[in-house]
């Protein structure tokens, strides 16, 4: 399918008061080295506990860092044609999150966001600040016509974020899915909550 952005050139890294994000985008003949960087790894090793019960490529057993690796590259190299937008965060030279922009609907276009903390650097607003400016970046450059945020509604963490985003940036909170999915841990049905942000053409 079409879509109006596939062949803009996007900014490799974007930047707030106290963090700078770099873009996850890398062309095949730059896979030379076929490691997941270190420093992301170190970061998933450190937060298990709290990704296992949210993500399923966390399930059922955490990835070798072979598996990271090649879900690293793949994901790499699906963002060239800015299908995807993947964001490692960093605050100064410490790797302190992930935030996505998954692609939807390519023709629209639209994305799913998703994010994530290293569990040490919790606690300080850094997601918050690094999806405040994905999202500035997805609605004023990339021009997305909706984001879709779904946290599960037992997560309040991320539902603290989300209910952040409504009064910044006029998400609507739209009511709660019932039986989204079951939880991978615990296998009992979840339900989630669902925030939207859409603009006109
Ligand atoms: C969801 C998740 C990313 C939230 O991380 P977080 O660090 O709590 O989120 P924030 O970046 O918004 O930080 C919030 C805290 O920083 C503090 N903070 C905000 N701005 C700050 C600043 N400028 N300086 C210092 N601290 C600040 C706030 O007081 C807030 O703490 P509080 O909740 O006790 O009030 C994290 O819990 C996580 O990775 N969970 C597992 C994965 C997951 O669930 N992802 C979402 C799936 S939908």
């Amino acid at each position: 399918m079409h879509s109006p952005i596939s062949e803009i050139e996007f900014p490799q890294n974007l930047t707030t008061e106290r963090l700078t994000l770099k873009r996850i985008c890398h062309r095949r003949e730059e896979w030379d080295e076929h490691h997941i960087p270190t420093d992301i790894l170190r970061g998933i090793q450190q937060s298990i506990p709290e990704l296992k019960q949210r993500f399923s490529w966390m399930y059922p057993d955490v990835p070798q860092s072979y598996e990271m690796s090649k879900t690293y590259w793949d994901m790499a190299g699906l963002a060239i044609q800015n299908h995807s937008f993947h964001f490692a965060v960093y605050c100064g030279n410490k790797f302190v999150g992930f935030v996505s922009l998954d692609g939807r609907e390519p023709a629209l276009p639209s994305f799913s966001i998703g994010y994530w903390c290293v569990t040490p650097h919790a606690g300080n607003g850094y997601i918050f600040e690094a999806v405040s400016e994905v999202i500035r970046f997805a609605i004023e450059d990339v021009k997305a016509k909706r984001l879709d945020i779904t946290p599960a509604v037992d997560n309040a963490p991320s539902r603290a974020i989300c209910e952040k985003l409504v009064q910044k940036f006029n998400f609507e909170y739209v009511g709660v899915k019932k039986n989204a999915w079951r939880h991978l841990v615990t296998n009992t049905l979840c339900d989630c909550a669902i925030y939207v942000f859409s603009q006109p053409d």
